[in-house]
């Protein structure tokens, strides 16, 4: 459905982006990561006609979106890096402008914006200015400027960039409720979002691709390597971190919240590792409250792209 071939952006004499190529299925959900001034949003400008790439093309279903951009322009609903919304406009008057701005018919703007409203839960602010909302549902203005018209593919640039968890969490969920129903791509540098939302992930570094992965060869890759294991106590000493790290197989443990400890591990070892470890926290009466074995992305995040600093 979109096919992104060879693009190259330079500013100047610096690329941001380099000879990148990917492809995203109908109905897919994306994750595109990579550290900052990676080339991440300039991606997306491109993708979304709102930048022309130095070199390469973009086509979506078989079109050259340069051909038609109007037409191609229909099909997306981009929410860029800053929100584009006016503050001095009423939300709801805000969402009626971008409605005619996509060419909605006018009988049907009124339901589109009745319908983006409630997907993205704005009732409660619809007839404020958009100045004196929160962060939060500043950013829900803009997502819902993304769904006016209905795109069949969703090009969302940090989504929840900006957000207090509970709103990450709010839009996290409106994601996944958008799933199924559009083609996302979604930049973002909180690994577990990934998790929490995409079929796939696109690694760049310094606008080159590092990788393009399922998940759960991710996954896979991650549970070949190292084992994260996360404990929570009741009450940390140093002799429970000892102890801890005397267990055969334990490369490292340490404190990472106030009662939480972080522990590495070997992949190879046994998969009894996590009894042994709850057995020892239990005998040093340390108080066990939640252990828990995570995949981190984070891990294999760092170690793909360090890997490819080494290879230049
Ligand atoms: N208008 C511009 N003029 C010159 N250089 C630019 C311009 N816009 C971006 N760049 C450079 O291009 C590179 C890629 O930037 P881009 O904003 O696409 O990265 P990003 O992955 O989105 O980063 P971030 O995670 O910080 O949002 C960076 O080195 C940036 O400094
Ligand atoms: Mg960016």
């Amino acid at each position: 459905m979109i096919e992104v071939n060879k693009i190259t952006k330079k500013y100047g004499s610096r690329s941001a982006v380099e000879d990148l190529s990917f492809s995203v299925q109908k109905g897919e959900v994306v994750g595109f990561l990579g550290p900052n001034g990676a080339g991440k949003t300039t991606t997306m400008k491109i993708i979304t006609g709102y930048m022309v790439p130095t070199s390469g093309e973009v086509k979506i279903d078989g079109e050259d979106i340069l051909e038609d951009p109007l037409k191609i322009k229909k099909k997306i609903g981009y929410l860029p890096e800053v929100p584009p919304v006016y503050s001095d406009m009423y939300v709801e008057d805000y969402l009626y402008y971008v409605a005619r701005l996509k060419s909605c018919p006018k009988e049907k703007v009124k339901s589109q914006v009745d319908s983006v409203v409630e997907k993205v839960a704005l009732q409660e602010v619809r007839r404020r200015l958009i100045h004196n909302i929160s962060k939060g549902f500043k950013q829900r203005v803009g997502l819902a400027q993304a769904l006016i018209a209905d795109p069949e593919i969703l090009i969302l640039d940090e989504p929840t960039v900006g957000l207090d968890p509970n709103q990450v969490l709010e839009i996290r969920n409106l994601i996944s409720y958008l799933r199924g129903q559009h083609t996302i791509i979604l930049s973002t540098h909180i690994l577990s979002e990934v998790q929490a939302s995409c079929d796939r992930v696109i690694i760049i570094k310094e606008g080159r691709m590092v990788t393009q992965e399922s998940l759960s060869s991710l996954r896979e890759k991650q549970s070949q390597s190292r084992r994260r294991i996360s404990v929570r106590v009741r009450n940390v000493s140093d002799d429970l971190i000892r102890a801890l790290r005397r267990i055969r197989g334990i490369e490292d443990v340490s404190v990472s919240q106030h009662s939480v400890l972080s522990l590495s591990a070997d992949a190879d070892n046994g998969g009894n590792l996590n009894e042994e470890v709850a057995k020892k926290v239990i005998e040093k009466g340390a108080g066990l409250v939640e252990l828990n074995e995570s995949f981190s992305l984070e891990d294999v995040f760092l170690k793909l792209t360090s890997d490819n600093e080494q290879k230049r």
